[in-house]
């Protein structure tokens, strides 16, 4: 189980207060549920006690917990709309009831790939998958190995650093932006406007808008005439019914990769280097198999089913159905939680323990059905390459645990504000030098 920073003695009264209160009327928002450990305590008693449950928060909405019923809402996108937005109040519930309507019947939602529900979806996903494959992703290896020396080279010497700011931030941020097409001189600006959004987000979720628009414009137009080979121009070459799309689509879209490729990855290691200096003798373990792919990629989805940084996202119903039991009607929205389904005893064996070897792990991680991650692969390269770079340079790494400081809002994503560290110091490599 993962450790609190509560101690055992005041825990019990504020965990059990937090759970009456999540179990009657859960709600992500809930500043409570940002602690180290907590979220999982609070999934467990739902999903034991009330697996589709009913909360009054935010208009009313289920929370689907288990991992069976999750995995049927996500597969089942001819029902379980994305068009009416992904979150829990949603920015799309300021629109009219006509543009609710609009979006709902052409399933457009606001933001393009994944607020787009088929036919609209459709097209777009076939066009920028083969440009996320494995194969594409594997020729990036070298790349990211050498962002991630880079940053791990201006710390070295020193013997601290915060692995969120100085490692974790920088290195997707670099990685995600040279993918994309975007100069990486601007890492900085783009990964603290991220960052910042996920940390703090507004009720309704991080803020597209936040991103520098005038300058994500001027790279799509430059694409338009310029064509590259890269997502930005891919990207401005998708065509729905034969048409492009707008420049409001592209724009929105190239915003959301930046948003989704940034902060997740980030977390998703910060996270796992943090349960690596909790557990010495699956680091130990880990760093001794530098060699062994096998056991790399088993180890990297456990950390990925472990850390979740998305804990849920929403889907609406056209027409009733059922889930868990439970009679959806129409219209009703249900909030998928991953993180939970991700501890399902009733999927994963000992889903408390990280299994460096697990062999069956259909993790919720990356979402499943016609949304599944587009990123999953680029993803899992950066994560493996990063916790590799950190474990052969920094091998005795520790954590000031007392300085670790979760999101203050973790309803879009789990993840930490700062993780201080030392380490012997070490040397830079004679490239940097
Ligand atoms: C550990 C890292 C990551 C996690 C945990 C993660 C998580 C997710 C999840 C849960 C979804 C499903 C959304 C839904 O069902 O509504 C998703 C979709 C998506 N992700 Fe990721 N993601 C990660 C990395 C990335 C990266 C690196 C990129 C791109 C550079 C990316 C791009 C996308 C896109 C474009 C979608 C929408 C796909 C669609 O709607 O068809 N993600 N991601």
């Amino acid at each position: 189980m993962r450790r609190s920073h509560m101690t055992t003695q005041d825990a019990p009264t504020v965990i059990s207060d937090l759970v009456v209160r999540m179990t009657t009327g859960f709600n992500p928002h809930d500043p409570e549920l940002a602690h180290d450990g907590v979220p999982q305590q609070v999934y467990r008693e739902l999903r034991d006690k009330c697996p589709v449950q009913w909360s009054d928060q935010y208009g009313g909405f289920w929370v689907a917990t288990r991992h069976e019923d999750i995995d049927r809402v996500s597969k089942d996108a001819a029902n379980f709309a994305s068009a009416l937005g992904i979150l829990i109040p949603d920015p799309s519930d300021f629109a009219t009831e006509d543009e609710r309507k609009e979006r709902f019947d052409s399933g457009k939602g606001m933001l393009p790939i994944v607020m787009y529900d088929p036919p609209a979806h459709t097209p777009m996903r076939r066009k920028l998958e083969p440009l996320f494959s494995p194969a594409m992703v594997r020729k990036r290896e070298d790349f990211i190995r050498s962002v991630a020396d880079d940053f791990i080279d201006d710390v070295i010497e020193s013997g601290q650093c915060d692995l969120m700011v100085d490692f974790c931030a920088p290195v997707p941020a670099v990685v995600v932006l040279d993918w994309l097409g975007l100069p990486v001189e601007g890492w900085k600006a783009y990964s603290d406007t991220v960052l910042k959004q996920f940390a703090e987000p507004s009720e309704y979720g991080p803020d597209v808008g936040s991103l520098d628009i005038a300058g994500l414009y001027a790279a799509l137009v430059d694409r338009k005439e310029h064509p590259r080979d890269d997502i930005i121009t891919a990207i401005t070459q998708i065509e729905i019914d034969d048409e492009p799309i707008n420049d409001f689509e592209m724009l929105s879209l190239l915003g959301q990769m930046i948003f989704a490729g940034l902060d997740t990855t980030t977390n998703a290691v910060s996270s796992t280097l943090v349960e690596l200096h909790r557990r010495p003798e699956v680091r130990k373990e880990l760093s001794a198999a530098a060699n062994d792919d096998r056991l790399w990629t088993s180890a990297i989805e456990e950390f990925l089913r472990y850390t979740c940084p998305i804990q849920g996202f929403k889907r609406t119903a056209r027409e009733p159905a059922e889930v868990g039991g439970q009679a959806i009607a129409a219209g009703d929205r249900v909030l998928m939680m991953f993180a939970s389904g991700n501890f399902d005893e009733r999927e994963f064996d000992r889903p408390d323990e990280i299994d460096l070897r697990r062999t069956t792990n259909r993790h919720l991680t990356f979402g499943r059905g016609i949304h599944r991650c587009l990123g999953s692969h680029l993803a899992r390269l950066e994560m493996k390459v990063m916790v590799q770079q950190i474990l052969q340079r920094m091998p005795d790494y520790v954590i000031d645990e007392s300085q670790l400081k979760v999101h203050e809002d973790i309803s879009v994503a789990f993840g930490y504000d700062a993780v201080p560290a030392h380490f012997t110091p070490g040397r830079r490599r004679a490239s940097s030098q």
